[in-house]
Formats: structure tokens, sequence, C-alpha cells
């Protein structure tokens, strides 16, 4: 953590206006169908496809406020591209939850991270069903596009009108009521042609249940294999190598109790032991094979960039925190103290099979979150890693920027939307036919807090040099995952 003085140094000096920031968080409950007509620079001729995107954006029901933006609503946005004109199109994930709750105008489901329906504990002690908002990542794989949610199975939408079409069973390999993982790889690792999409999905239960799924692009299973694990589990994204697939357990207390009786939601009941090792879970994608569970120190994780397979060991690029935020119980998830938080820094880590044992090295001190690489490395060395990041190099800050990380040179390039822009997850498309790891295009899609919109922004993969800014006719509110598929969906 910073002291004190630290915090109020960088205070002095913010990039950013809080204001400006929090208006990026209003509800976007409208849903729009329109050809994007304001366009500074070109769109690149050759981008042919969609970009779909996920994140929370309804944080009220009927002005009954929602107490964390990840249980938000979900809505999937889709641009398309052909011919240098862009598409757009937003649309609200019709779950049964959502549906129930326009119906009854209030709050009638719990948070993972604290939502509560209106009454005090009384109201939400032993209601222990959680809202599947389907708001943390869209994938199109096969015909399907899915909006995902980790705790719950996916939500099939159409992807031309974006219309849910309902609940998916994946091809019917998900029992009803299981869930499926929010951060599926795709990996081309052992055919470059013929992709393999990996997912995990933790069943919770005593013992906790780790589900690997991998199937092709017809949805056919190539492999299922699941493991128990005893104890608790908290776990929101994975890696995979052409051998293994590792989840990186954090070190946590879970105490379900506050839950329980209503007062907090079972996000809420977490508690951060940086003390204590990470346990990093080694499965074998060969199903005969046992799990591996290896000890080292990292932090707290979300989300990491890839992992390869090197000798003896097998190398993980993620971003951690040096302690876990939690939204208590009547604080405001607008006056977050950005200062005073531990900003996500990217890290190395290296995992000895033969040893057993875990190092680990800072590869960007920069604030920063939302690794991405080039998807056609997914599984392989990379040699660059886009982030969001701060604008600033040092303090915790909101993402205002884009940075590209050459693992190989160390090489940086920053291009910052700061001091009105305000940015999340990067999308890297590669150039079609390209030999270069790094010739493609960035998406950004960037909130402006000047003119209450949020923008496309375009970057070269090579130097992040602008290429395009869409201006959208209204905002996004500050979304999660998403994807490019090639295939342009027009009405
Ligand atoms: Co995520």
């Amino acid at each position: 953590m910073l002291s004190q003085e630290e915090a109020d140094s960088s205070t002095a000096a913010l990039p950013y206006n809080m204001e400006e920031w929090e208006q990026g968080y209003r509800s976007q409950p409208h849903e729009y169908d329109y050809w994007i007509d304001e366009v500074e620079g070109q769109i690149p001729a050759e981008l042919t496809g969609t970009l779909f995107r996920n994140g929370p954006a309804l944080f009220d029901v009927n002005g009954q406020r929602i107490h964390h933006p990840f249980d938000g609503d979900g809505m999937v946005c889709a641009i398309a591209f052909n011919e240098g004109r862009a598409h757009f199109r937003n649309r609200l994930v019709r779950t049964t939850a959502f549906e129930d709750e326009r119906a009854a105008g209030k709050i009638l489901y719990r948070g993972v991270f604290g939502t509560e329906k209106a009454g005090g504990w009384l109201a939400n002690a032993f209601d222990i069903k959680l809202k599947n908002i389907a708001n943390t990542n869209v994938i199109y794989w096969g015909d399907r596009l899915l909006a995902l949610w980790e705790a719950a199975e996916p939500y099939r939408l159409d992807p031309y009108t974006l219309e849910t079409i309902g609940k998916d069973d994946f091809y019917g390999l998900l029992p009803p009521g299981k869930p499926f993982g929010a951060h599926p790889k795709i990996d081309r690792s052992r055919d470059k042609d013929n992709p393999t999409l990996v997912n995990f999905a933790l069943e919770v239960g005593l013992p906790f249940k780790i589900a690997i799924y991998e199937t092709d692009l017809r949805g056919t299973l190539k492999r299922r294999y699941t493991h128990n694990y005893c104890g608790f589990l908290f776990i929101h994204d994975f890696v995979v190598t052409p051998n293994y697939c590792l989840l990186f357990n954090n070190p946590l207390d879970f105490n379900p109790l506050p839950f329980l009786f209503g007062f907090k939601g079972p996000g809420q009941c977490i508690k951060f032991r940086p003390d204590r090792p990470t346990e990093v879970l080694v499965i074998p994608r060969d199903p005969a094979k046992p799990m591996l569970k290896i000890k080292g120190k990292s932090g707290f994780i979300y989300h990491h960039a890839n992992a390869f397979e090197e000798g003896d060991e097998i190398c993980v690029d993620s971003i951690c925190y040096e302690s876990f935020f939690i939204l208590e119980p009547g604080e405001d998830f607008l006056k977050v103290d950005f200062p005073k938080m531990d900003p996500g820094q990217l890290w190395r880590f290296r995992i000895n099979l033969k040893t057993q044992t875990m190092g680990r090295e800072l590869l960007e001190s920069r604030c920063c979150e939302f690794p991405v690489i080039n998807p056609q490395k997914v599984a392989q060395p990379h040699r660059y890693v886009f982030l969001g990041a701060a604008d600033i190099p040092e303090g915790n800050t909101p993402l205002q920027a884009i940075l590209k990380l050459d693992l190989e040179t160390g090489d940086r390039h920053l291009w910052s939307a700061a001091p009105h822009g305000f940015n999340g997850e990067p999308i890297f498309v590669p150039r079609p036919n390209a030999t270069q790891e790094d010739d493609g295009w960035v998406f950004n899609l960037v909130y402006d807090g000047v003119n209450n919109r949020s923008d496309l922004v375009i970057l070269d993969g090579r130097d992040l040099s602008l290429l395009a800014r869409l201006h959208l006719k209204h905002h996004i509110p500050y979304g999660l995952h998403g994807c490019w598929t090639n295939e342009c969906f027009l009405p």
C-alpha cells in the first residue's frame, strides 16, 4: 500500500477528473442500431468482421442502485466492419433474472458483490440464489454467440440482431444449471487451422469440482476432465499450454456466514491472505494424469495474459495486486479512492515442474489490467503484450491508456486518452496474412468524459499510432471482455 504522504502527493497531479470518470458508470438502458457516421481518420479498408464486447450496463433497477458494477446486467455491443464503414448495435442480455426484475420494477436477486434486495438483512437472509447477469465476456465459437458469466450457464444471442435466444448448454455439453467459465482460451498450438476451445468451470460444493472442457469448432467434445479440490477456490481466469491448464488459486479465507445471514454478498466474505502462498493448480490435458499443486508467492490475480512451456518450466504472465479490494456494505463504488488502492502490475511466473517451485519477476510496474496478446499466440511464446494502463507511470488510477510491451527488447509504446478519456480491455486483431506478431489493429473503447459519449479507437498494433476514432452517439459503460471474428454480422 502507498503511504498517506505518497497518496496525497499523487492526488495533486491526477491526470483525470473523478466527476468525468463517474459519468462513465451511468446506466445505459437504450438499445441502438446505426451506421457510425462520425469518424476521424480512416477505418482500415481491409478490416472485415465484427467486434463483440460485453459488460455491465445497468447500475440500478428502476432507480434502486446496485452495490457493485460487477453485479450489473450485461449488455453486448457489436461493431461490424465492411468496406471501410462500421455499424453499431447494442442489446441488453435478457436473462431470466433481468426479465423478472424488469417486470417487478425492483431488485429481486442478491449479487455476488453485495447487491441486496430492499428490506435489510431480514429480506436477504438464507436466500442464496444469485443473479446470472451474463455480463463478463462474449465469445463467438462455431456458430454460437455466447454471453458468459462464470457462476452459471451461458446465454446464447443472435449474432446479427443480438437478441437473446436463451440459456445455452454449449453444444449439449453442460448439464442443466452447471456453470461455464468466462475466460475460455482458443488454442491453436497443436493445429493452427483447427483451434480448440478450452474452458474451465468451478462447481461450488464440498468438495469444489474443477471441470475442463475442450471442444472443436463444431462444438464436438474432444476432452472433458474433472478434479476435486478440498477447500475454497476463487479463480476468475486461467491459462493453457499445449500440455497443461494452470489455475492460480488466490490465497483467501472465505467466511460464508455474513452471506447466509443476509449482510454481505459472497464476494464481500473473502479475506485476502498475502501471508500465505498462492497455490497453482497444474492440470495435465491428458486426463489420465494427476493434478499438481505448486506453491509460490503471487498476489491477488484476476487476469492472465498467456502461458507457454519452456523446457521444464511453464511461464505465465499475469496481472497481480498486493491486496484485494472489497467494496464493503454502505460504501459507494463511484467514490473509490484510486490513489489509495494498490495498482495491478504485470508479472512473469516461472513454474518449474521438476522442482515443483514457482518464481516471479516484475515485467511492468505501471498500473495495468486486461492483458491481451495476439490470439494466434495463445499457449505459445509471445513477444508482445497489450494492456489497459494508467496514463502516469506510478500509482493507481483508472485506466486511460493502452500500453504495448515488447518482452524481447523491453521497448514500450503508450497511447493515452487522458485527461478526459477512460478505457478498458484492448482487443488485438491480427491483419490477415500478417507475418509479424504485432502487425494488426488494437481496438479500444474509450469513454469521453467531456462529450459524455464513447469512441471506438483503432490503433496500429506496431506503434500504437492512431488510425481512426469512431464517435458513437451515446456512452457505453465501462465494460469487461470481448472478441473479434472475421465474420461480418451486418443487418
Ligand atoms: Co475477466
